[in-house]
């Protein structure tokens, strides 16, 4: 098992990393939380494959588990499904010690967290997060959200849970689709943090798609690090934290134009991430070597070709509602080098229409991947 800190005064804790780690939970969650009352909330996608694990170790840790399943998808990060997990807090007599956990993705993880946050100002909250890009993102760092019909994650808080448990073993049973979303996100921290992540990848890509065990313990763990340490340096996103964004602006872009129904997360922040390496090169910031060695490695993972239909006009009004934006300007966070990334306001609109222009004029998305384009 591996340990990560997130370190943050009274509110720091850890993140346990490994496999096969179930019969472990009565001894290190009782360490971190007091036996209580628990709403353990998951999808029912999620439940049937690890509800019983779950509920067995938190059992055999004292808690006295109640149970919330809501369907699984995006469609259930809304304050209407918060209502109702607030109503089960209620009717299994949570107080303010007891414990909201979150079994499953990046959905179940923000949603429990959201209601842990405001439910009682308050209650204790842990993660079990289930998919590659919730135990490498999502359910570190304390953003909880849920979605308002005019935008996505428009209501929320910062809210740290005071663990999170991240079992491996559950990577099995996810879909390749997802996987391979997730491992956008693993591929973001190598480009705006760390060299090292990145050759280790694409040194050993097939045995990442393979889910070797001592690998994915490395890459998730070296991830969970890499985010511990900016959340850190900057747990509110009033600056350092904004490097997390690296290939969010168009890929948030992309997703809004297509209402989020075409693209998983992961898939329009890698479409992101190729089209912000390509603006770096034509600012000249970045060298033409890195550039091809990011560009192969996302080729590697897949780039999804754009929906047909998608018009570069939609992508960019898009852009305009960014959340990030700042005194109206477009913010951009682009790699100088493998390992580091720097926020730029000052793109040429022409330079980002070509760039989306070649990415959604390729049918096979390959022209974005060029390095002749
Ligand atoms: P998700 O939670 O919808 O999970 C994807 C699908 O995989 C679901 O159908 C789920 O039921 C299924 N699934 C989950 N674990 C599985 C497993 N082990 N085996 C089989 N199937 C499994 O999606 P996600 O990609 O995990 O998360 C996306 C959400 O995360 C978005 O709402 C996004 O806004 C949010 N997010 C939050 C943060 C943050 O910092 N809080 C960061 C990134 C993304
Ligand atoms: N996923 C971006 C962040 O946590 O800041």
């Amino acid at each position: 098992m591996r340990l990560v800190e997130v370190a943050l005064g009274e509110r720091s804790y850890p993140i346990y990393i490994g496999q096969n780690m179930w019969h472990e939970i009565p001894q290190y969650w009782a360490e971190r939380v007091k036996p209580g009352k628990l709403l353990l909330v998951s999808d029912e996608t999620v439940f049937p494959l690890y509800g019983g694990q779950m509920i067995d170790g938190l059992q055999q840790a004292g808690f006295a588990v109640h149970l919330a399943v809501v369907p699984a998808g995006e469609g259930s990060k809304t304050l209407a499904r918060a209502e109702q997990l607030y109503g089960a807090a209620i009717e299994a007599g949570l107080e303010r010690r007891d414990l909201i956990v979150a079994l499953g993705g990046g959905v179940v993880g923000d949603l429990a967290g959201f209601v842990a946050a405001t439910y009682l100002r308050g209650v204790t909250f842990a993660q079990v997060p289930t998919t590659l890009l919730a135990q490498v993102d999502s359910s570190v760092g304390g953003k909880t959200a849920v979605n308002h019909s005019l935008g996505k994650n428009l209501i929320g808080a910062f809210y740290q849970p005071k663990l999170v448990w991240v079992e491996l073993d559950t990577l099995l049973t996810l879909p390749r689709r997802e996987y391979l979303a997730g491992a956008a996100e693993v591929i973001k921290y190598g480009v705006i943090l760390s060299e090292a992540l990145l050759k280790l990848l694409a040194a050993r890509w097939q045995d990442f798609l393979a889910k070797e065990p001592e690998l994915l313990t490395a890459v998730v763990g070296d991830c969970c690090a890499l985010k511990a340490a900016v959340v850190t340096a900057d747990e509110r996103e009033e600056g350092l934290r904004a490097i997390l964004n690296f290939g969010h602006t168009l890929g948030h872009a992309l997703e809004a134009a297509t209402s989020y129904s075409y693209y998983l997360h992961g898939e329009a922040v890698l479409a992101g991430m190729a089209m912000a390496v390509k603006l770096a090169l034509g600012k000249g910031i970045l060298q033409r070597e890195e550039a091809a060695m990011l560009l192969e490695l996302f080729d590697r993972v897949g780039l999804v070709p754009p929906p047909e239909a998608l018009l570069a006009a939609d992508v960019l009004a898009a852009l305009k509602h960014d959340k990030k934006r700042e005194a109206g300007r477009t913010v951009f966070i682009l790699p100088e080098a493998i390992g580091k990334v720097r926020a730029f306001d000052d793109l040429e609109p022409e330079a980002v229409r070509q760039v989306l222009g070649s990415y959604l004029s390729g049918v096979s998305a390959g022209g974005l991947l060029r390095l002749t384009d």
